[in-house]
Formats: structure tokens, sequence, C-alpha cells
């Protein structure tokens, strides 16, 4: 089985997307052949600055091998380094429904949102996305919640395109984790931790100076009452304990147990500990990786070079398939 899946180099990752994306694409090398890339094509679809993009993919770069990504064992790579990417994106939009991307819900945030200019990549995000996946025939792409209808999209794709032009694609399922979509932000739990949140008190980052942590989650917002347990009126309470049973490999049910008549003090402060602890290692490996830059830049083009040689196969079938370039000697 083939995964496959895109990081945003989006700076500096929080708790969320560790427990939520970051641990399930390191379970996917011991799950089957995984395949992950930074997405900086994507990231150049709104407003941003060229060498603090260049940075922000080395700090992804290094945080995922921190996390226990593994060269030897994934590919691992950066998207513009595999030039296949952009080809397939514009193969692939002549069986993409101009309808379909104009009911996308993040184009419609996100253009909302933007203050200049609305670039026609953003509104094409999704086919790039969906030549990412398909340029190697994945079959399962782990993503979050919000991701969903661009996956479904790229379902349609692959199918519409096997359909026009004959079997040439998978056609991918998705894979929504179960636990980290339910961490929520320290100072709002009924939201969702977030990078785009306005209360950076409320997120913990990944690379976080231990102090830093144990002091946030001291400050998480609590609730009324004094039991350690889970409920619809307890939603900072409950998000502890969520935050707990991830970080200690448990169910929440035993969290429960464990603390049952402790109050909220000691509580908040065990899973201050337990999160420094869970962390800790990470940052450290974080440390030594980022501070080599030669180094990461050979990892990616090492990942690029193993890519390359899955995609460039597609690319030969679909070109051959739609008609496209030159007739290919069989081999
Ligand atoms: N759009 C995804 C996100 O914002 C990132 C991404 C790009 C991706 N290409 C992908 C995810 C391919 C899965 C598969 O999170």
């Amino acid at each position: 089985m083939r995964i496959f899946s895109g990081i945003q180099p989006t700076g500096r990752k929080h708790l969320g997307n560790y427990i939520g994306a970051i641990t399930q694409y390191v379970a996917g090398q011991d799950r089957g052949e995984g395949i992950y890339c930074v997405v900086d094509l994507h990231a150049i679809t709104v407003s941003y600055d060229p060498a603090g993009l260049r940075t922000a993919v080395y700090d992804t770069a290094a945080l995922l091998l921190a996390a226990g990504l593994d060269p030897e064992r994934c590919i691992f790579f950066r998207q513009s380094d595999v030039p296949e990417h952009t080809e397939l994106t514009w193969l692939l939009s002549s069986v993409t429904s101009f309808g379909d991307l104009n009911r996308m819900h993040q184009f419609k945030e996100k253009s909302a949102a933007q203050r200049e200019l609305v670039t026609a990549g953003l509104f094409t995000y999704p086919v790039l996305m969906a030549a990412d996946v398909l340029a190697y025939r994945a079959h399962e792409v782990p993503v979050g919640d919000d991701q969903r209808q661009h996956v479904e999209l790229m379902r349609d794709v692959a199918e519409r395109f096997n359909a026009r032009f004959g079997e040439t694609l998978v056609v991918p399922q998705v894979r929504i984790p179960a636990v980290g979509a339910r961490i929520m932000d320290l100072q709002a739990p009924e939201r969702k931790m977030s990078t785009t949140s306005d209360s950076p008190q409320g997120l913990i980052h990944v690379t976080e100076e231990p102090a830093q942590i144990v002091r946030k989650v001291r400050a998480a917002v609590t609730d009324s009452g004094s039991e350690v347990r889970r409920g619809p009126d307890k939603p900072g309470i409950s998000n502890l304990i969520e935050i707990m049973a991830a970080v200690r490999g448990s169910e929440p049910a035993a969290i429960e147990r464990e603390f049952e008549g402790s109050g909220y003090g000691s509580f908040k402060q065990a899973v201050a500990d337990a999160v420094v602890e869970y962390l800790a290692p990470v940052r450290e490996r974080y440390g030594e990786l980022r501070a080599d830059e030669a180094a990461l830049e050979r990892a990616l083009a090492g990942g690029a070079e193993r890519a390359r040689a899955i995609a460039s196969d597609t690319l030969a079938d679909v070109r051959a398939a739609m008609g496209v370039g030159a007739v290919r000697p069989r081999g």
C-alpha cells in the first residue's frame, strides 16, 4: 500500500499538527510505502516572502525528520524539486470541472482573506494537490478533515481521467485521523488549536521551550467545578484530558480514573510535564537537524530523485493515454 501526503511549509507546527498529522506520517512508514512532500508550490498561491519560504521549507523538513520520518524508510522531498507535479497539474486540468473548483470551501475562505491579489494559482490549488497524489498512484491520503473536499475532487479527477483515457490512475482513499482533530486551543477550547488563532497563549509549538509549555498549560482556561472528567460543560478540562491521553498513548477514560479526586492545579501540572516529556526529544533532534541546511538539502535531493523515478513513469503513461507528445518507444 502506498501512502501520500503533502505538508505545508508554514513555519512552526503546533501540538495539534503533531498529534493529528505528523505522528500519522511517521506511522505510515510501517503500514506501507510512505511518500511525503513539503508543498512549497502550494505556499506561493497566497502572498508570501521568497526568503521566508526557503527558511520555512527547512524548518518543516527538519521538524518532520526530527519527528521520525526516516529517509531510508520513506520518500521525503520538496514538491518543486519534482517538475512532474506541475506538468501533471496542467494535464489534469483538462479533466477537472471548473464548477467543482468553484465550489471548494478552502478557495472561498482563502480568497476572501486575501487583501491584494486573488491568484489563479489559489483557484487551481486543488489540481496541483490532485497531481501530487495521482503522480504516485497512491492508495491512501492521510489529511485533516479540512482537506476532505480536496481529496473528493482528486478522486473525481482520477475517475474522469480513467473513464476518458483508459485505466491509468489509482483512485485514492482519504484517511482522516481520529485524534488530533480534537486538540483544542488552550485559551478558547471550543476552537481547534490553529496557527491562525489570535491567542498565541492558546497554542503549543512543537519546538517550544519547556518553561513556556508549562506556563501555557498551567494558564489554560478551565471550567467551574473541580473534577477531572470530560463533559460538554467542561471544554477546557476535556481538552486537557484529550491531550494527556494522546501524549501518554492511553485513553481519556484511563486519565479520568487516574486523576479522580485530584484538583485542576495538580492535573494541569501533570499534563504540562507529560507534554514537555513528549516533545523534548523532538525539540532536541530538531535543533541538531535544523542547524545543518546542507544536510537537509542532501536529504531532500535524495528523496526527490526517488520520487521522480516513480512520477516520471506515471507521466509517461498519462501523456501516452492523452495523445500528448512524441510517440513513446514501447518498453
Ligand atoms: N492542501 C494540503 C493542506 O493544506 C497540503 C497538501 C498539498 C496535500 N498536497 C497534498 C495533502 C497532497 C495531501 C496530499 O494541508
